[in-house]
């Protein structure tokens, strides 16, 4: 792989990414591994990440030049190109001119291989106090800008480059060429990894760890679980079951698409479990959003866990027992729960269900390596539909968080036919790519007056929340077309009698969360 060191910033996975945009496979290593750890791993290449120290600080973390000694290209990026600098003896001064943001980039007129061709003039991001001020001996200086003498340097025989700003984000429009031709052109790297391949090899895993072995997967209706799936049965058919828990907190349509879609894409065995009753019992009369998510959340395992364990009775009948968990893990999480090192646990809400220990399965997580991007064009290599690949976020405890108040089959109906204008509106209108989701909620306890035809009504607001983010950390509230506002709510207010009023939530997060509850 190529090794992205994370200096601390938040850049690193997003370079990881931008690495693998390149058909190049890369993993992020924290800076505290030594460099004979990271030679251990064979890299094709070191991206040295940005981060926020300066080199001067007493605590900055610093490069091993014996980095530079091992034959191994290197890439330096914003603080991993100043490291890089001043490891291999170049100069890096307090020069007083910092840059931020978007800045003017003057390339040199060789330009040499990762700027050849490219406008002599062309912006990038910026984020830098310090500045290289002397490129270390045998480097060619290529570009620079009004606050960085020295803004990218190369030295092609011994494969080392770096740039000041930072290539992998949108901001910088030639970045991603200036870091391809970094891979390909300085290193040497031929670019492989394609969704073909990230497909075979996971397949070539897949069956080396479960042999001749049954495994089970808990299917939510989301991409992950349903990629991680399709994965496993491409590899090892019908001993492969999926386990989908009906909780009666669906979209309209959902049940089917994962019955209907699902298993005619992939051909999968699939046991549905209605607990919708259950759930409704479970969830009677409480109102407190954690209390909801508490009791959906221990009825969920309780139900799947049965469903595995009936499985694994009428399979042990037959001699052949279920060993294996499929589980939809993604990079991301690996990545923030131990560094990529492979060696911590993950996040404990990505566990299906959180299934117990003493039902003693083996984990499957065959997108542990991958992001979410390259999940979405693994489904769809798989031949899984647009419907199930592309689709948004929706929360594990689902509509029961969207109604503020006490949930019941009645309000759940309700509330299941706006929310199915509402996407239906915002998809004819093009826009599902343009938000990030938009949940409905109703609030069930609230009354106002309206009039519709001649008469007075006394009925419910619904509550439209469409938002755009990248990670849902932080969103903004989307600022919808009015006419296809004025849709949905025409349509919710005519066709859903129980509403008489339609609301929208402008409200970003913080200080909002997404969700009601
Ligand atoms: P909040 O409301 O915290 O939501 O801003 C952030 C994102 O997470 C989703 N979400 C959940 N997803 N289980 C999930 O799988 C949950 O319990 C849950 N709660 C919120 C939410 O839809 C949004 O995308």
């Amino acid at each position: 792989p190529v090794l992205v060191v994370d200096f601390g910033a938040q850049y690193a996975q997003l370079i990881a990414r931008r690495v693998r945009e390149a058909q190049v496979y890369s993993e992020v290593v924290p800076h505290t591994a030594t460099v004979a750890e990271l030679i251990a791993r064979d890299p094709a290449a070191i991206v040295l990440s940005g981060g926020p120290s300066s080199v001067y600080a007493e605590d900055a973390p610093q490069v091993d030049p014996a980095l530079f000694e091992q034959g191994v290209p290197v890439f330096g990026i914003c603080y991993g190109f100043q490291a890089m600098a001043q490891a291999l003896g170049g100069t890096v001064s307090h020069t007083g001119a910092r840059e931020y943001g978007r800045t003017e980039l003057g390339v040199s007129s060789e330009g040499g291989v990762l700027h050849q061709e490219l406008p002599g003039h062309h912006p990038v991001w910026m984020s830098h106090g310090d500045s290289v001020t002397a490129a270390p001996e045998g480097f060619a200086v290529t570009a620079s800008s009004e606050g960085a003498p020295v803004a990218a340097f190369e030295h092609v025989r011994r494969r080392f480059a770096g740039v000041q700003y930072h290539p992998e984000v949108g901001h910088s429009p030639h970045g991603q060429e200036v870091l391809r031709r970094f891979l390909h052109d300085i290193a040497g790297i031929r670019p492989q990894w394609t969704t073909a391949s990230i497909v075979d090899e996971q397949v070539t895993r897949i069956r080396e760890q479960v042999g001749t072995g049954r495994a089970i997967c808990g299917l939510s209706g989301g991409v992950d679980s349903a990629v991680a799936a399709a994965l496993v049965q491409r590899a090892i058919g019908d001993r492969l079951t999926c386990v989908f828990v009906d909780h009666g907190l669906l979209r309209a349509g959902e049940r089917a698409q994962v019955e209907r879609d699902f298993v005619a894409a992939t051909g999968v065995n699939l046991v549905t479990v209605d607990a919708r009753e259950r759930f409704l019992g479970a969830l009677a009369g409480v109102t407190d959003p954690e209390q909801k998510r508490k009791i959906i959340g221990r009825e969920f395992i309780r139900v799947f866990e049965q469903a595995a364990q009936d499985l694994q009775d009428k399979a042990g009948a037959e001699g052949e027992r279920y060993d294996f968990l499929v589980q939809g893990t993604l990079y991301p999480d690996v990545v923030e729960s131990g560094g990529g090192t492979g060696a911590a646990n993950i996040k404990s809400h990505h566990n299906v269900g959180g299934l117990p220990e003493d039902l003693q399965f083996a984990l499957v997580e065959p997108l542990r390596a991958l992001f979410k991007d390259e999940v979405r064009r693994v489904g769809t290599e798989l031949g899984l539909p647009e419907t199930i690949v592309q689709r948004q976020p929706f929360p594990g405890p689902g509509l029961g968080i969207r109604i503020i108040g006490e949930v019941t089959a009645e309000r759940l109906e309700i509330l299941r036919s706006a929310d199915a204008i509402a996407r239906e509106e915002l998809t004819s209108a093009g826009l599902d790519r343009d938000i990030w989701q938009c949940p409905v909620v109703l609030l069930a306890d609230v009354r106002s007056v309206g009039v519709q035809g001649d008469g007075r009504t006394y009925g419910h607001p619904v509550v439209l929340r469409p938002v755009s983010s990248e990670d849902a950390m932080t969103a903004d509230w989307t600022r919808l077309p009015y006419d296809v506002l004025e849709r949905i709510s025409t349509r919710i207010t005519n066709e859903v009698s129980e509403v008489n009023r339609v609301v929208l939530d402008v409200t970003s997060k913080p200080p909002g969360t997404i969700e009601w509850e």
